[in-house]
């Protein structure tokens, strides 16, 4: 199947091109075509997944149902791997794999202020977190409390507030070493402005050692930010440790068990796989700061907990086995993703060479998952109350590793472990521009992409060219979380062009997961994220309505399908040149129409009207200003200039007794509008690539860079007069040359953001097409339907929202959502405007013969 989707024409009207369907209703800006005459690629039916981090608080605090915060006092153990120095954990001083530099990676430590995360004491008593006497080894931290008083409290505000529901349930253990205590304890959920909600007694018999306590509280009252209390009613020295709550309603009900909320949003994307551990927590910050799956399993009491690089201590309360758990009770594939003795590049990068327990580690892991439960770790699955076997889908060896170094890694694992596990797709981190040639074999790779929407726009169609036949692809990671705030609509649409892009490509792009996952919104550590949770409440974004309305509507196969739209010409609007000191850059400019004749002429560019730019922004990523033509409205034609790059010298941001130094390159701007949010610049010479000539385009004051390595080279040396000449040709072809010598020649378009794609449902018998009106205002197409019948009667499924800025909210959890609506005007050939700022789906029961 071609991959062609969109053919423009310039300035033809559509009537003149197209025979309208019909006389009703606006006119159409596109003919959309869907060709049944032979199928496309399968759409792989589990295509759309998820991917867990712990990040943000997205399992503690979010999807893993404990409602008590710090429940070992643990949160203040500096990272695995890491020495205390100087108020700081520091990593071991060795090469990192990626550069073979030694690197400084250190996080500030606050030991006293980080160990008593969620807790308070309040009466007369004085408290120490201390590692002697330890309830379990795993977790040694305990709390000591030296009572003089009779009241004593100790009270947990859990993440950011507890959730209190009325007559619900819920499943207290905590544990107490009474030492010289001779009181008893009163354990009660209580309200944020103090009452009791539930309470419950309890003898402590003196002397006993750590003993545990357990109990049901049902609060009689409902409140979102409720607390925890232990109670002590007499002085002594009492120890406390693993203080644990749950609401007995989790999710299917399990034991350990993850938040029913939050867990059925994650089925209700009805996700083909489950991603975990992560992400970089995977490598660690150190090495030894990686997961380690084993620490995971068995009781959450003996469970060691571990610092994160997203910078909090994470309890694994939501281990291996709650992953698998979690995967069976949602219909997910799951993918674990390993470690391969490599740490995180990007912090520490050290690593170990030596590679049999790394093999070792993840042959376990199988085994735990899979094995048969007369294995070691079979036998361990089955003890956890689950002797059939999970499926392991996939496995990810490592995450973002792209120095070469890994490549040998993979190499060696890969081998020993398809030879054992053919059933297993193994998956390689490298995305489209690492060394994949240094690969023996491979399954699927994992490119990642967190951009800004104009990238996803741009790039719907990145999959069209990619080379066919040597593995598969997984888009592991990917979101708009660049100039969206915590994300809008934009964002959401702009994934869902990007997304169409991969469906399209459904013949290598396999599979796909969003991410990250969940924040609780009291700790965002990433900017969008595609859910948000806070103690009592949670929030799909319109992103997550996206995924769902993919993942609702996948076809069995791809029909081909061409939109064929009626564009402006590029070059319709102002023209203009960047800079900030123009009258040094620019000099003898002559801009001609199509036929030849001059327009404007000028020596200087004093008849040119600056713009300024965004003057917020620090001076190194400060644009420079645009510098109009007012009065040429430029259709096409020629423009002639001689141009110099400025070097510019200002004091280092590092270090303001060093002078750094940028090149500010020349650059013809055309096709704006009056403010110049809108239009494309011809660089000579770009931003930190110096030898590059290349376009690119602003829309809505966004600018795309030029990413890949298209564009033509070029030196300007700063200070030294050239002589430019652009030719604006037919088809939007841009032609320019320096002293005579070619040096770019590329065609541009206009961006319309108006995708379609189309496949059949074989079980509905249903033809569905997607299409994005990115644009806020509404989008009108004839779509054609060249089978054999249409049933007039479907459906559509539309999400919109006023404003591309529009998103949902804990007010408004569903004002960008989905809306179904049955349609009655289903043809061979209807007429269908598509409402502004939208991502719809229209289901049209039809059939070929
Ligand atoms: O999704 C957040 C982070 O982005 C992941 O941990 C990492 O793999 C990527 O860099």
């Amino acid at each position: 199947m071609k991959h062609l989707c969109k053919r423009l024409f310039y300035g033809v009207a559509m009537t003149a091109t197209l025979a309208a369907c019909n006389d009703n209703g606006p006119e159409p800006q596109a003919e959309i075509v869907v060709d049944y005459s032979s199928k496309g690629a399968e759409v792989n039916p589990k295509m759309y997944g998820i991917f867990f981090e712990e990040i943000n608080h997205s399992g503690d605090g979010a999807l893993y149902a404990e409602l008590i915060r710090n429940r070992n006092f643990e949160e203040g153990v500096i990272p695995s791997g890491t020495v205390y120095k100087d108020g700081y954990a520091v990593a071991p001083h060795s090469p990192s794999y990626g550069d073979a530099r030694t690197h400084d990676w250190k996080v500030r430590w606050d030991k006293d202020s980080l160990e008593m995360i969620g807790w308070q004491v309040e009466g007369d008593a004085v408290h120490a977190i201390v590692n002697n006497r330890p309830l379990h080894p795993n977790t040694p931290n305990n709390m000591l409390l030296k009572m003089k008083g009779a009241n004593t409290a100790l009270i947990n505000e859990g993440y950011w507030g507890i959730s209190a529901v009325q007559g619900d349930n819920y499943d207290l253990r905590f544990y107490l070493n009474p030492e010289s205590y001779k009181g008893g304890v009163k354990a009660e959920i209580i309200s944020s402005d103090g009452k009791v909600l539930a309470s419950k007694s309890f003898d402590v018999t003196p002397g006993s050692g750590w003993t545990e306590y357990t109990a049901t509280l049902t609060p009689d009252a409902t409140d979102g930010k409720a607390k925890f209390r232990l109670l002590f009613d007499a002085p002594g020295n009492v120890r406390v440790d693993y203080v644990s709550l749950f609401p007995e309603k989790t999710f299917k009900n399990r034991k350990n068990g993850m938040r029913a909320d939050v867990a059925q949003m994650l089925a209700d994307l009805k996700p083909g796989f489950v991603r975990w551990p992560g992400g970089c927590i995977v490598e660690g910050a150190t090495l030894e700061n990686r997961v380690k799956w084993k620490n995971t399993l068995g009781d959450p009491m003996q469970r060691a907990s571990e610092w994160i690089l997203w910078n909090y201590h994470c309890t694994w309360g939501f281990g291996y086995h709650e992953f698998l758990q979690l995967c069976e009770d949602i219909g997910a594939d799951p993918m674990f993703v390993a470690n391969v003795g490599l740490s995180c590049d990007f912090r520490n990068g050290d690593f170990t060479t030596d590679l049999k327990p790394v093999l070792k580690d993840i042959e376990d892991a199988i085994e735990y998952a899979q094995g048969d439960v007369n294995t070691e770790w079979g036998a361990k699955r089955a003890a956890a109350g689950h002797p059939e076997p999970f499926k392991l889908k996939y496995i990810e060896l490592g995450n973002e590793q792209w120095a070469d170094m890994y490549a040998d890694r993979y190499n060696q694992l890969y081998k020993v472990l398809k030879e054992k596990h053919p059933e297993i797709t193994f998956i390689c981190t490298f995305g489209l521009n690492n060394r994949l040639d240094l690969l023996d074999k491979v399954d699927m790779i994992d490119p990642h992409w967190y951009v800004n929407p104009l990238y996803f726009y741009e790039n719907n169609h990145l999959f069209d060219d990619v080379e066919r036949g040597k593995y598969d692809i997984y888009v592991g990671e990917y979101a708009v979380n660049q100039g969206v705030g915590p994300g809008n609509l934009d964002a959401a649409l702009a994934e869902a062009a990007f997304i169409s892009g991969m469906e399209r490509n459904s013949d290598i792009v396999k599979i796909a997961s969003y991410a990250p996952l969940i924040e609780n919104s009291n700790h965002r550590d990433w900017a969008t994220n595609l859910i948000w949770a806070k103690s009592d409440s949670v929030v799909g974004r319109a992103s997550y309505y996206v995924q769902q309305m993919f993942s609702h509507n996948i076809p069995n196969y791809n029909l081909e399908t061409i939109m064929t739209e009626i564009l402006k010409s590029p070059y319709d609007g102002l023209i203009g040149v960047s800079g900030n000191n123009v009258a040094e850059q620019y000099r003898n400019i002559k801009v001609m129409d199509a036929e030849g004749n001059v327009v404007a002429e000028s020596a200087d560019l004093s008849e040119f009207e600056k713009i300024q730019p965004d003057t917020t922004m620090a001076r190194w990523m400060r644009m420079p200003a645009a510098n109009m033509l007012n009065n040429v409205n430029f259709t096409g034609g020629t423009v002639e200039f001689e141009a110099c790059a400025l070097r510019e010298v200002f004091p280092s941001r590092r270090n303001p007794e060093r002078i750094d130094s940028i090149t500010i390159y020349p650059s013809l701007i055309f096709g704006a509008d009056a403010t110049n949010d809108n239009s494309f610049t011809v660089n000579l010479g770009s931003f930190g690539r110096e030898s590059k000539v290349n376009i690119s385009r602003k829309v809505n004051g966004m600018s795309s860079r030029n990413r890949d390595n298209s564009g033509g080279e070029f030196d300007m040396v700063p200070g030294q007069w050239y002589k430019v000449r652009v030719e604006f040709g037919d088809n939007g072809k841009v032609t320019c040359s320096i002293d005579g010598k070619e040096v770019l020649s590329q065609e541009v378009e206009l961006l319309t953001k108006h995708y379609a794609i189309a496949g059949y449902d074989e079980t509905a018998g249903e033809t569905v097409i997607k299409v994005v009106n990115g644009n806020n205002t509404p989008f009108t197409a004839d779509i054609r339907l060249n089978c054999s019948t249409v049933d007039s009667k479907g459906s559509v499924i539309t999400l919109s929202s006023e404003s591309v800025k529009d998103e949902n909210s804990f007010a408004d959890a569903t004002k960008i959502s989905p809306v179904t609506t049955e349609y009655d005007k289903f043809d061979k050939y209807f007429k269908y405007t598509f409402e502004p700022n939208s991502f719809t789906i229209l289901r049209i029961p039809t059939s070929q013969k």
